[in-house]
């Protein structure tokens, strides 16, 4: 039984458990898809072994950004045509890249049943890393709550706009009150100072005290820079491009911290990516 089960794992390829962090908002344009850009490839700068997932899964986002050709995406891996492990691309600092489809309504519209697929795919992961960031598109869709509820940490991004923190309120409820979520980093962004930061943080813990159960953390504050959108023209991330830039120093920040986030080693009850990981993990506890 023990064996069956260390050679299960064996099979998954990883050694240790694997953090899990979404990275999500609600409103578009809030800066998701550079926050997990960024805190990936300040990850891997950090020795860690990082992977994407674009969850953008019809529009994509992340390989664009960083100029990257990409050939299979995560369509072919939910029609069966390969695996997870061949549709990765490498990006800098030999982070890993799920891509999505450009321009694919059909992506767009999956039911649920394929989002759990997806999901599943990650089971079968042979590429070894410590962490899967996974890039949600706006809004409160099925394909977002399907992938912030799959995740370990979700990180909600917001910004100094009145509809960033209703929208960002909108998924918080949402993921509480339908997914169970109790617990949530958020990120400011694009504040001119630390204490507009909190002063944003404060606006919205105000609200979900109210009428929420949850926890909110404020676990980033990164300045208004225009080196985001310059490196964004250069495609190339600003932890690269510009790497001593206020934003930048933010970002890797954050990255130091988010590797010190424990990852659970019991499985929650519901699809996790690498879900099956945790329950031999568990199961083998158990029987020593
Ligand atoms: N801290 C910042 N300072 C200045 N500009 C920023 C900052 N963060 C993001 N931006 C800019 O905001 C725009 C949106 O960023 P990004 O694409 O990361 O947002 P998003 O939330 O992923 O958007 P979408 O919902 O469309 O996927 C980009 O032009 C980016 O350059
Ligand atoms: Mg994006």
């Amino acid at each position: 039984m023990i064996e069956d089960q260390a050679s299960s794992l064996r099979r998954m390829n990883q050694s240790r458990l694997i953090k899990v962090i979404a990275v999500t908002g609600g409103k578009g344009g809030v800066g998701k898809t550079n926050v997990t850009l960024n805190t990936a490839i300040s990850m891997a700068q950090q020795g860690k072994r990082v992977m994407v997932l674009d969850g953008d899964l019809g529009l994509a986002n992340v390989d664009v950004l960083l100029g990257l050709r990409v050939v299979k995406n995560l369509s072919h891996v939910l029609s069966g045509e390969c695996t997870l492990d061949e549709v990765l691309v490498e990006g800098p600092y030999g982070i890993k890249i799920a891509p999505a489809t450009s321009g694919s309504q059909s992506m767009t519209e999956l039911t649920p049943t394929e989002h759990a697929g997806l999901i599943r795919a990650f089971s079968e992961l042979r590429s070894q890393i410590d962490v899967l960031i996974v890039d949600t598109a706006a809004g409160i869709s099925d394909m977002v709550l399907s992938f912030s509820r799959a995740s370990q940490d979700i990180l909600v991004v917001v910004c100094d706009e009145p509809t960033s923190l209703t929208d960002a309120y909108a998924l918080i409820k949402i993921l509480n009150k339908e997914h169970g979520v109790f617990r949530f980093k958020i990120v400011a962004n694009m504040v001119r100072n630390m204490r507009e930061g909190q002063e944003l943080f404060n606006k919205l813990t105000k609200v979900t005290n109210r009428f929420l159960d949850v926890a909110l953390e404020l676990v980033a504050t990164i300045p208004f820079d225009e080196n985001i959108r310059k490196s964004v023209r250069k495609q190339k991330a600003i932890v690269e491009a510009y790497p001593t830039s206020p934003a930048a120093i933010a970002i890797k920040k954050l990255a130091q911290q988010a590797g010190s986030w424990p990852v659970p080693s019991q499985p929650g009850g519901h699809l996790e990516f690498f879900l099956e990981q945790l329950i031999v993990k568990k199961a083998m506890g158990d029987i020593r």
